[in-house]
C-alpha cells in the first residue's frame, strides 16, 4: 500500500472521487489523492460527501488543510479509519482563502507550528503522515533553510515529503503560484541526497511518464498534476513501466468501464455530468477526440455518452486500434496520432 514512486496530485475541483476512479482504470499502481480538505470540513461536515471513495482506488491518500494541531490530529484519526493509506498535510496552497484561514503555504512562516501540528497528526495515526510543502515563501529561500526545514518535520515523525519544488509567492493568485515561480528539481534531488532515510516525492512541472521516470533514478517518487487531468492516459505506461505490472489498457477499455461505473453512479443519485466531466480528455489528442468531448459536454447524458462511445468504437474498428495492444504495442502510431481529431 505504500509505494511512493508515482502518484496525481491533490487537485481541487478535479481529483474528485470520480476522477480518480478514472485514473485507476488507466493505472492500478498509481498512488491517488484527494482533493484538499480543510479539517473543519471532516470534523463537522458531510463526511460521506467529502470523504467517500470506492475500494478499488487504493492506494489513496487523504489531504487535509488546517492549523490547529488537535483538530488536524482528529481529523486524521477519522481519515485512517476511514481506510485511507496515509494522511497528507497541505504546506502549499497559497491562496487568499488558505491564507484568510492560516492554512497551506503561509504556515510555511512559522516551521515549529507546523512541526507541532505534525507531530499531533503523526501521534494520532498509524498510516504514514506526510507533508505536501514547497520549497519557501517569497523567493527567499536558500537550500540549507530547506533542508532545516525538512529536518525540523522530520524531527516530529514525518518520513514522507512530497516536495513542489517552487516557491509559494502569497500575494500572487494561485495559478500564477502555478507559473511563475521558477522550478528547482535539483534542489528536490538535493534532498534525496542528504536525507537518503526519508521518502522524497518531487512535484511540479512534470509533464510526462519519461520524465517522471528520469526523476525517479534520483528521488523516491514523483506526483504528477495537471498532465495527468489534461491527458489521463500519459499514465497509459505507469503499471509496465513503474510497477512492473502486465497490464495497458486502451481508451475504449477504460470508456466502457467508466459507462458502467455512470450508471451504478446514477442509481445512487449522481448527476451523470459530475462523472462526465472528468472524461472529457480521455481521448485527447486521437482522432474522434474532439467529437467526444463535444459530445459528452454538450449532452451530458448517459445517452450521450453510449453516442460517443458507439461512434469511437467505430472509429477505432476503422482506424485499427488494438483493444489490447501488448506491453510493447504502439497503440498512439496505430491510431495515426498525427491526424487531430474530428
Ligand atoms: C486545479 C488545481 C487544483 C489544485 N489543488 C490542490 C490541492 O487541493 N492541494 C494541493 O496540495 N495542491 C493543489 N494543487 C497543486 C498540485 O497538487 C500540484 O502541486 C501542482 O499543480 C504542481 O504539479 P503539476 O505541475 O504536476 O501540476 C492544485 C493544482 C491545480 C492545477
Amino acid at each position: 500500500m505504500n509505494d511512493f514512486r508515482l502518484s496525481v496530485a491533490p487537485m481541487v475541483d478535479r481529483t474528485d472521487r470520480h476522477f480518480r476512479f478514472l485514473v485507476r482504470q488507466v493505472s492500478r499502481g498509481v498512488r491517488l489523492y484527494t482533493e484538499m480538505v480543510v479539517d473543519q470540513g471532516v470534523l463537522r461536515g458531510n463526511r460521506k460527501r467529502l470523504l467517500a471513495f470506492r475500494p478499488e482506488e487504493h492506494p489513496i491518500a487523504l489531504q487535509l488543510a488546517g492549523s490547529d494541531p488537535k483538530d488536524l490530529a482528529e481529523a486524521a484519526r477519522i481519515g485512517e479509519a476511514l481506510g485511507y493509506d496515509e494522511v497528507n498535510l497541505n504546506l502549499g496552497c497559497p491562496s487568499e482563502k488558505a491564507q484568510e484561514g492560516g492554512f497551506g503555504a503561509c504556515l510555511l512562516q512559522d516551521p515549529n507550528r507546523v512541526a507541532e501540528i505534525l507531530k499531533a497528526m503523526v501521534g494520532a495515526v498509524r498510516v504514514p503522515v506526510s507533508a505536501k510543502m514547497r520549497l519557501g515563501l517569497e523567493g527567499q529561500e536558500t537550500y540549507p533553510q530547506l533542508a532545516r526545514m525538512v529536518e525540523r518535520f522530520a524531527e516530529a515523525g514525518v518520513r514522507v515529503f512530497i516536495v513542489h519544488a517552487r516557491s509559494a509567492l502569497l500575494a500572487f493568485s494561485t495559478k500564477a503560484n502555478r507559473e511563475v515561480p521558477p522550478l528547482r528539481h535539483g534542489w528536490v534531488h538535493q534532498l534525496k541526497r542528504d536525507f537518503p532515510h526519508l521518502t522524497l516525492v518531487l512535484n511540479g512541472g512534470v509533464r510526462t511518464l519519461e520524465e517522471a521516470l528520469a526523476h525517479l533514478a534520483r528521488v523516491d517518487g514523483v506526483m504528477m498534476g495537471r498532465a495527468v487531468y489534461e491527458d489521463p492516459f500519459v499514465l497509459a505506461e505507469a503499471d509496465r513501466r513503474v510497477f512492473g505490472l502486465e497490464r495497458r489498457p486502451s481508451r475504449l477499455e477504460v470508456a466502457r468501464r467508466m459507462r458502467a461505473y455512470l450508471e451504478e453512479e446514477m442509481e445512487q443519485g449522481t448527476p451523470p455530468w459530475a462523472v462526465l466531466r472528468h472524461m472529457l480528455n480521455l481521448f485527447r489528442g486521437q482522432p474522434g477526440g474532439r467529437l467526444w468531448r463535444r459530445l459528452l459536454s454538450e449532452g451530458r447524458s448517459l445517452e450521450a455518452l453510449d453516442q460517443a462511445l458507439g461512434l469511437l468504437e467505430k472509429q477505432v474498428s476503422q482506424e485499427g486500434e488494438e483493444e489490447n495492444p501488448g506491453p510493447k504495442g504502439h497503440p498512439q502510431a496505430a491510431l495515426g496520432l498525427a491526424r487531430e481529431g474530428v
